[in-house]
Parts: structure tokens; C-alpha cells; sequence
């Protein structure tokens, strides 16, 4: 069993990106520059744009935190989005997801400005995806994808069980393994609640990966001998013995399927980092592609 260590990947592709924006410095150009728009107080969306506010400072993008409380209206959150797609400084920018009830999410994505939606969720970045045109990839499934690249793992032919489809994973993440490149080129299929005999289903996979957020939801018997397992599950669950009273549990029973593996990634440090660290390559792409 091999670990798919994203913590290290990711620190690589920062490195790279450094020596990049280093070189751009030298030559007089601009720094890419990412803003994040963060509602509320929800812990897991505030450790996430921390995190993507750090990797800015560590490459040496500039960075943009534009906090508001829960309470905020749709139309001056709009207003916001508006002012950011104006914005020459900006060269891309993400809502942290999810937004409060009250927020229509989709309106909100389909407002920012296909040109800096780094985080690949507008439709027209996700129509471009579908047919393999040029455009933002969503930063978690091209995480994935860049992880698989980098440990020469061999997905062509390959039947990929991915469980869960939402819009920003399982879905993206069936058309990105499915089609005709390197990663791809794999048999998919796309598991969710209503799959009859899920067992039956993994166990069939080469590469298996789980996004639903249920905590330890694969087990051992789901798992095919020498298969590879991906987990995008990062929940938050209590535990008294850590300083801070909990600690992150992924979809994948870690311990029991490990043994089964031929690749797996660890949580955390497994596909949280790579998507941040995708996020940061879609930041200077923005920048390359909007001409600065
Ligand atoms: N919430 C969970 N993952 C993401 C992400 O990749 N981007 C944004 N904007 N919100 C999220």
C-alpha cells in the first residue's frame, strides 16, 4: 500500500508556483491576486479559506479576505460579486460555498465573471469542461486528477466507482475520468443514495472514490484487493482528546481498507491540500489568460 500523499504534492506545486510568480517579479509583471468572499461563521468554510488566504502568502500571490455576517442580503452579496468581476486588481476570486439559506447559490455562481471563476463552477466553465474545451476546472475533482498524474497512476481502462454526485465533486469528477486524456479515459460509474447493491458496485472498482461525507462510510469488504481508493470525505467529528475538540474523519475506514489498497489517500493531508493547491493554479491561470 502506498499513500497518495496530497500534503507533500501540494507543497511541490506551491514551490513550483513560487519559482513562477518569482520569475514574473523579476520581469516586472503583475502578481496574481486572489480575493475569497467568506459568510458566516461556519468553522470547516473558515479553516478552508484560511488555508487558501496561507497558500497565497506562501507563494506569493496577494490575497483578498472579504468577510460578511450570515445576515448579509443576496442583492448586496450580488452587488459584491459585481464590483469583484470589475475589479482590474483581481485577477480571480471564489464565494466559499455553502451560502446561507436565504442566498440563492446558483444565482450567485452564475454571476462571477466566467474569466475569474477560479473555482470553476460558473456553467460556463462547466459546459467548456464537458466538452473538453478550454476553461477552469473545479479545484477538488482537478486536485484529484493531478495527484493520480503525478504517481503515474494508470487509469486508462479502468472502471472508477465514484460515490456521491454532487455539482462540485462526483459529477465533474465522472466527466474528467471519462473522457478521452491522460488521467481518463475510465469506465465510471456514478454511485449516489439511490444505488441498488452499492456493496456489489465497489467491489468492482479499480479506483474507488468517495465524496458524501459520511463519516468511515467505505468499509473493507466494499474494497477490491489492490484497488486504488481516493477520499474526499472531510468530516468533523468531536474528540475530547484534541486541544481543539475535534478532529477530521473521511468517508473511507482508513484503517480497515488500507491494507486492501495499492494507493489510498490519507485524511487530512490526502485531497484537502491538492485542492487548495489546484485553486492556486487556476489563480495564475486567470492571470495568464486574462492577457496581464
Ligand atoms: N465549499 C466546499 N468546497 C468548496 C470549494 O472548492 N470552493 C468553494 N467556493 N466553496 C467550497
Amino acid at each position: 500500500m502506498q499513500r497518495l500523499n496530497g500534503k507533500e504534492t501540494a507543497k511541490q506545486i506551491r514551490t513550483e508556483l513560487k519559482d513562477k510568480v518569482n520569475l514574473r517579479k523579476q520581469m516586472g509583471q503583475k502578481t496574481p491576486h486572489l480575493a475569497a468572499v467568506l459568510i458566516g461563521n461556519d468553522g470547516g468554510s473558515l479553516s478552508y479559506v484560511t488555508a487558501k488566504v496561507k497558500a497565497c502568502e506562501e507563494i506569493g500571490f496577494e490575497s483578498t479576505l472579504i468577510r460578511y455576517e450570515d445576515s448579509i442580503s443576496e442583492d448586496a452579496l450580488l452587488d459584491k460579486v459585481h464590483e469583484l468581476n470589475d475589479d482590474e486588481t483581481i485577477d480571480g476570486f471564489i464565494v466559499q460555498l455553502p451560502l446561507p439559506e436565504h442566498i440563492n447559490e446558483i444565482k450567485v455562481t452564475d454571476t462571477i465573471s466566467p474569466n475569474k471563476d477560479v473555482d470553476g463552477f460558473h456553467p460556463m466553465n462547466l459546459g467548456n469542461m464537458m466538452l473538453n474545451l478550454p476553461g477552469f476546472l473545479p479545484a477538488t475533482p482537478a486536485g484529484i486528477i493531478e495527484l493520480i498524474r503525478r504517481y503515474n497512476i494508470e487509469t486508462s481502462g479502468k472502471h472508477c466507482v465514484i460515490i456521491g454526485r454532487s455539482n462540485i465533486v462526483g459529477t465533474p469528477l465522472s466527466m474528467m475520468l471519462s473522457r478521452n486524456s491522460n488521467p481518463g479515459n475510465c469506465t465510471v460509474t456514478l454511485a449516489h443514495s439511490r444505488t441498488k447493491n452499492l456493496k456489489e458496485i465497489c467491489l468492482q472498482a479499480d479506483i474507488l472514490i468517495a465524496a458524501i461525507g459520511k463519516p468511515n462510510f467505505v468499509s473493507a469488504d466494499m474494497v477490491k484487493e489492490n484497488a486504488v481508493i481516493i477520499d474526499v470525505g472531510t468530516t468533523r467529528v468531536d474528540d475530547a482528546s484534541r486541544e481543539r475538540g475535534w478532529r477530521l474523519v473521511g468517508d473511507v475506514n482508513f484503517n480497515e481498507v488500507s491494507p486492501k489498497a495499492s494507493f489510498i489517500t490519507p485524511v487530512p493531508g490526502g485531497v484537502g491540500p491538492m485542492t487548495i493547491a489546484s485553486l492556486m493554479m487556476n489563480t495564475l491561470k486567470a492571470m495568464e489568460l486574462n492577457g496581464k
